[in-house]
């Protein structure tokens, strides 16, 4: 289901960035995918799936910053924007 129509982003999509992308805060999934960041209108909607996304990740995992370090980077998640991970600080992809 679509949650962000100026960006065309599903909620699988969220999901996706969360659980195997090493999207860990809201603003990062914004820059990666671009939800959030036009109209803003599915800004509450988004947060909500995010929300319960994050959730369903172990304790350990949901903190952001350091799930990535020296693990494997979150751009081979196939987002619908310019991927942007913030996760790690030794990403060849951070921006
Ligand atoms: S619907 Fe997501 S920014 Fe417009």
């Amino acid at each position: 289901m679509y949650i962000c129509s100026c960006h065309a982003v599903t909620d699988g999509a969220i999901r996706k960035a969360v659980m195997e992308g090493g999207i860990r805060r809201f603003r990062d999934l914004a820059k990666s995918t671009g939800v959030s960041t036009q109209c803003g209108i599915c800004g509450k909607h988004a947060k909500e799936v995010f929300d319960k996304a994050m959730a369903e990740l172990p304790a350990d995992q949901r903190e952001p910053g350091d799930a990535a370090v020296g693990k494997t980077c979150a751009r081979p998640v196939t987002l619908l924007m310019e991927p942007q991970c913030s996760n790690c600080s030794n990403c060849s992809c951070r921006k």
